[in-house]
């Protein structure tokens, strides 16, 4: 069982104990300075870090909770992302068909997956820390909400987990959308077109209703993992949240809204979203490095807060990456391999490269096994979920692993041609995207880099590796152990 932190104490507690978690306590401005230093020590891969003297607000701010590898593998109670994709790999796992002894086996194991699932569905409760002050008015300028870029049309909530409700299943959904603050009790709320936050208001639009929304700031670290992974349709976002903690979320009816929030959250502002009302959102600094243009998007009006007795305030800063959503991003794209080997199991390995933007440039590498299989999986994965926003898409051969880039350029320099070996076809785009012409459509290029066959219509023999001799190797190591001029200079074959 993985280890389950109740809360955002639990857990910051954990990482205080690793040396993984810094108090500054110097005083700092949300405005500008906070960006400037979390970001200095994530391209250090440094700890996170609790600013307890903050200028303007008596509230603590939390940064680069999850911008290592590691620390989202604590996050979720592990020691490596590894042990996460195997635990999914594990719940997804369904063996192949072998005579009806197996099958029966393997029905008691789907059912027990399921059963599994359904146990780690969320628990309510009726008491919580969330709710431990009931402000008796909003007031979101008392919140340190962060200026991240100087262009910034405002400070913005970052890293809050957005509860919507589909009206029509009664499923709550959890994703994380930033909230530019527009006044004391107003928020910009940009649910992105294909986030199910805005087809959720679209729901309610077409009911001529309001949307009731809570956002929740800090609650335990794999509920806000949750919130950013794109987690299959039809699976509720608190029970994964329940899977990846091992243990049930605990929910509490919001006070003034029909949502139920994470408990022990560290704050929770409730409210409604009016389907026909909009408000110019940005400019902000994105995680595409360059400042989104202002855009209209709903509105959310915040008539509820209720928080701990001593809150934290949970932020997180976008930009070029390297930055806390890429570290996130690159995580989901090796946890969620499993998913996508349900459906593709010729995946063999993937990697969603910090400087690709997320989801701009993925390469993945497949177990190759007939003509043009390449291209079978490129227009597999552009049609699963997120990897629809995947714009240049490499496929290379198994025995490539797609975290060695300078490996996967020589095999696109070396194995793709530009005639031959190019797929063009055009669709849905991020709405973030900035090198299409037109918002939320343009072009996605596959690259084939895997080794042409002949059924390929590659007439001419594929040419062999030049690989050294193993024998000859083994030779010029026992060489250089006994010459102390080499052994200073070279080094063994082996690692
Ligand atoms: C730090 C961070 C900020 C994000 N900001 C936004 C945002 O402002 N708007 C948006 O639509 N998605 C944003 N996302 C991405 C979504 O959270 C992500 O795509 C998630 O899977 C969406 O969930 P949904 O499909 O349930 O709506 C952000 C992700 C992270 C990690």
């Amino acid at each position: 069982m993985p280890r389950a932190f109740r809360d955002l104490r639990e857990f910051l507690g954990f990482l205080e104990e690793k040396g993984d978690l810094l108090r500054v306590r110097t005083p700092v401005s949300p405005r500008l300075e906070m960006t400037e230093i979390s970001l200095r020590a994530l391209r250090r891969g440094g700890p996170a870090l609790l600013f307890e003297a903050v200028e303007g607000s008596s509230t603590p701010v939390l940064l680069n909770l999850l911008a290592t590898e590691r620390r989202i593998a604590w996050a979720l109670g592990e020691e490596d992302l590894g042990a996460v994709r195997t635990r999914i790999e594990e719940l997804l796992h369904i063996r192949p068909p072998g005579g009806l002894g197996a099958m029966i086996r393997d029905l008691g194991t789907t059912l027990g997956q399921l059963q599994t699932l359904r146990s780690l569905g969320p628990e309510r409760v009726t008491r919580g820390k969330c709710q431990e002050v009931t402000e008796p008015r909003v007031n979101l300028e008392e919140i340190p909400f962060l200026t991240c870029w100087p262009k910034d049309g405002g400070p913005t909530l970052t890293f809050g987990l957005v509860l919507t409700k589909n009206p029509e299943s009664g499923e709550t959904n959890a994703g994380i959308y930033r909230m530019q603050r527009y006044g004391p009790d107003r928020l910009g709320f940009h649910a992105q077109i294909h986030r199910v936050g805005a087809e959720n208001l679209r729901r309610y639009a077409r009911r001529g209703e309001r949307m009731p929304v809570a956002v929740v700031i800090g609650p335990d670290p794999a509920t806000l993992f949750a919130g950013l992974a794109p987690v299959p349709e039809g699976l509720s976002k608190f029970s994964f949240a329940g899977f990846l903690r091992g243990k049930p979320v605990p929910l509490l009816p919001a006070t003034s809204v029909d949502l139920e929030v994470p408990a022990d959250a560290e704050m929770v502002l409730e409210g409604y979203v009016d389907p026909a009302e909009t408000h110019l959102e940005g400019p902000f600094g994105d995680h595409t490095g360059v400042y989104s243009l202002p855009e209209e998007f709903p509105v959310m009006h915040v008539t509820a807060w209720t928080h701990r007795s001593d809150p934290i305030y949970l932020s997180t800063v976008t930009g070029k990456p390297p930055t806390e959503d890429a570290i996130l991003g690159r995580a989901v794209g090796q946890i969620f391999l499993p998913v996508i080997r349900m459906i593709l199991p010729e995946v063999v390995a993937m990697d969603l490269p910090l400087e690709g933007l997320f989801m701009n440039v993925a390469i993945v590498a497949i177990r190759k096994s007939y003509p043009f299989h390449a291209r079978k999986v490129m227009h597999a994965l552009w049609g699963l979920g997120q990897m629809m926003f995947v714009r240049y898409l490499v496929v290379v051969d198994e025995d490539v692993d797609p975290r060695d880039h300078r490996e996967v350029l020589y095999r696109v320099g070396l194995q793709a041609d530009p005639q031959e070996d190019l797929e063009l076809v055009h669709g849905p785009v991020d709405q973030l995207s900035v090198s299409n012409r037109v918002p939320n459509l343009g072009a996605k290029l596959g690259i084939d880099a895997t080794r042409k066959w002949a059924s390929e219509g590659y007439a001419r023999p594929w040419p062999e590796e030049a690989r050294m001799d193993p024998d000859v190797q083994r030779r010029v190591d026992e060489l250089i152990r006994r010459d102390p001029t080499l052994s200073r200079l070279l080094p063994s074959s082996r690692p």
